[in-house]
């Protein structure tokens, strides 16, 4: 199989940046494509980490735009997200962002997409008063549901609260989540970034799918193997 081309949306994240090193040092992906939203982001992918880089703001770029950029790749990830820059950045980034960026690969013919959507998103009962969390949630809930109902060959990937950088490479296994305590599940950003590889890697198990990832204690390659 020839490298896989991936462009990377939120690429100067802390997922994002962990995943592009990935990529970058594996013989399976073709040197990745960082998209961002400043020219320094552009400068220090370029001249720094080694990889291509684009500057598309997907806040202020139409859907053609990030089409233009995105061209050519074999698939998609979606990492990016507004953080705590206020309520109408995340209906502009992580809900209108990512449906543009999925409009996007339908255009630009690219069939492959991974998003990074957030543990127990559809589970209205379960956010709906957590302090400061609603409409973070509305967007991840409602851009997952825009994904399903897509034409793209999609993964959802569902990460409890993100931790520290460095990976366990260990995962809790569906069976075992307890959604009770959702709340108190995290996993490390790592091992979030291994998995998106992992993802890209086994489209045959994971396309069509929503997974929710945590830290447990099962090796990546068994929990992969279960889905
Ligand atoms: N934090 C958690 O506990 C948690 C839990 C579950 C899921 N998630 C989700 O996991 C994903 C990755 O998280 P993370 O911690 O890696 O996020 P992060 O560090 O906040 O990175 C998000 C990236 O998105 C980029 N971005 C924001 N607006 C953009 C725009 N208009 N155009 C292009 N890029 C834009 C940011 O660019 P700048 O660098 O320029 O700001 C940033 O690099 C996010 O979708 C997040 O919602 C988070």
């Amino acid at each position: 199989m020839s490298p896989l081309r991936v462009a990377v949306v939120g690429a100067n994240g802390r997922v994002g940046r962990l995943l592009l090193n990935q990529l970058k040092n594996s013989s399976s992906f073709a040197t990745p494509l960082a998209i961002v939203r400043k020219q320094d982001q552009v400068d220090y992918f370029k001249n720094e980490a080694g990889v291509d880089a684009s500057l598309t703001d997907i806040e202020t770029s139409s859907a053609s735009e990030i089409a233009a950029a995105i061209k050519g790749y074999d698939a998609v990830v979606f990492s990016a997200g507004a953080g705590y820059d206020g309520v109408e950045r995340i209906f502009t980034v992580d809900l209108d962002g990512c449906i543009k960026v999925v409009e996007a690969c339908e255009n630009a013919g690219v069939k492959r997409f991974v998003v990074v959507s957030a543990l127990r998103a559809e589970d209205r009962d379960f956010w709906w008063n957590l302090e400061g969390l609603r409409e973070y949630y509305i967007a991840k809930r409602s851009a997952d549901r825009e994904i399903r109902s897509s034409k793209l060959d999609y993964t959802i990937l569902q990460p409890g609260t993100l931790e520290s950088n460095e990976g366990t490479g260990l995962f809790q296994p569906l069976d075992k989540l307890d959604e009770k305590a959702s709340g108190l599940y995290s996993i490390n950003n790592e091992d979030v970034a291994s998995f998106i590889t992992q993802t890209l890697l086994h489209p045959d198990v994971t396309v069509g799918k929503t997974i929710p990832l945590v830290n447990g204690n099962e090796s990546i390659e068994s929990f992969i193997q279960s889905l």
